[in-house]
């Protein structure tokens, strides 16, 4: 069947929310590939709050609509062939949570929808020309790290920091740009970085017990890699006596000491109403990429915080957008 007679024909079904009568079949459904980079906290928020989303929707998995779920487990050499057996699939759209699986997605995108979630830099990952040119038929939602604030709430715990040490991994566009970022600020802010890159997660036990020795606090972007082993820099940075600041709350709830960031819960639940739309026939040039920069929390770790001995500042205390983690 033609593939938008097939979608007209499975959105009366979606939008009714009804049962599949005898006479469809499979083919009938839309079919939505959704393909996760790795098993880590933040991106299994987003991965849940799409398929729940999704369902409130009254997207069905296998009643109404097919959900084609892809973990890549973090091989990112396999993503061609993951996205070469969606498209053997016939999916109808395609969600790429992170960059790396955007990236591959591309393959896909003069045919397929694609439909990015939490991209940090999708004009600097290539992903789309500019966030107001969704025209190759990819569009999403960005989660740019709050750099400057999480440097600036830093400085506000320790005032006397000169040096702050910089964990990624060059594999990954969006840790890449986050270091630019960080370098231009560091400039303005008189701080020195010092960087060290991993390329898997297993390198960063030792990348970060280097790098502890050299610096006053550690930043990691919301580096994939990073943030996979995030419950061992935790770890190490207290052993060292070294803040760990991160660049999503997710790796505060893993043990890092404190971010300036989102909720991801309603960056998945954007994604999903992105995924809705497409389905319904709305094109993807017609759909702007968001991104997601208000409604920002301080997120701080209470244990890591008593492990380092490090009492909040009154200002950051009685900030109304602080949310404290644990015990
Ligand atoms: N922003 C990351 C990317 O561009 C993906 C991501 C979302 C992430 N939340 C995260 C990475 C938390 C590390 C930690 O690929």
């Amino acid at each position: 069947m033609k593939k938008l007679l097939k979608i007209a024909l499975t959105l009366m079904l979606v939008t009714g929310c009804s049962k599949q009568t005898i006479n469809e079949t499979n083919d009938d459904k839309p079919v939505i590939g959704i393909v996760q980079l790795v098993e880590h906290t933040s991106l299994n928020i987003i991965k849940d709050a799409i398929l729940d989303q999704l369902d409130t929707l009254g997207y069905k998995d296998s009643e109404n609509c097919v959900i084609k779920f892809v973990n890549a487990q973090g091989d990112v050499a396999n993503l061609p062939t993951i996205m070469q057996n969606l498209k053997a699939e016939n999916v109808d759209v395609v969600v790429a949570i992170t960059t790396p699986v955007a990236q591959a997605a591309l393959s896909l995108s003069s045919e397929t929808p694609i439909i990015f979630s939490a991209i940090s830099d999708p004009v600097g990952a290539n992903v789309v020309k500019a966030l107001d040119d969704t025209s190759d038929n990819v569009t999403g939602t960005s989660d740019p790290v709050k750099v400057k604030q999480i440097i600036d709430l830093a400085l506000t715990i320790d005032p006397e920091a000169k040096t702050v040490g910089y964990i990624y991994n060059a594999g990954e566009d969006n840790s890449v740009s986050n270091l630019k970022i960080l370098q231009e600020y560091a400039l303005e802010k008189g701080l020195t970085v010092e960087t060290a890159t991993i390329s898997v997660s297993s390198e960063l036990q030792t990348a970060s017990s280097v790098i502890a020795n050299k610096v006053d606090f550690i930043f990691v972007p919301t580096d994939n890699t990073v943030a996979e082993a995030m419950a061992i820099l935790a770890s190490e940075g207290i052993k060292a006596n070294i803040p760990v600041y991160v660049g999503a709350d997710s790796m505060v709830m893993d043990g890092g000491l404190a971010t300036v960031g989102i909720d991801y819960s309603d960056l998945g639940i954007e994604t999903a109403n992105m995924v809705d739309k497409v389905l319904k026939g709305t094109l993807i040039s017609d759909i702007p990429v968001e991104t997601f920069d208000s409604n920002l929390s301080i997120y701080i770790n209470k244990n890591t915080l008593e492990s380092l001995g490090i009492t909040l500042p009154e200002s950051i205390a009685n900030d109304p957008k602080l949310i404290e983690i644990g015990e």
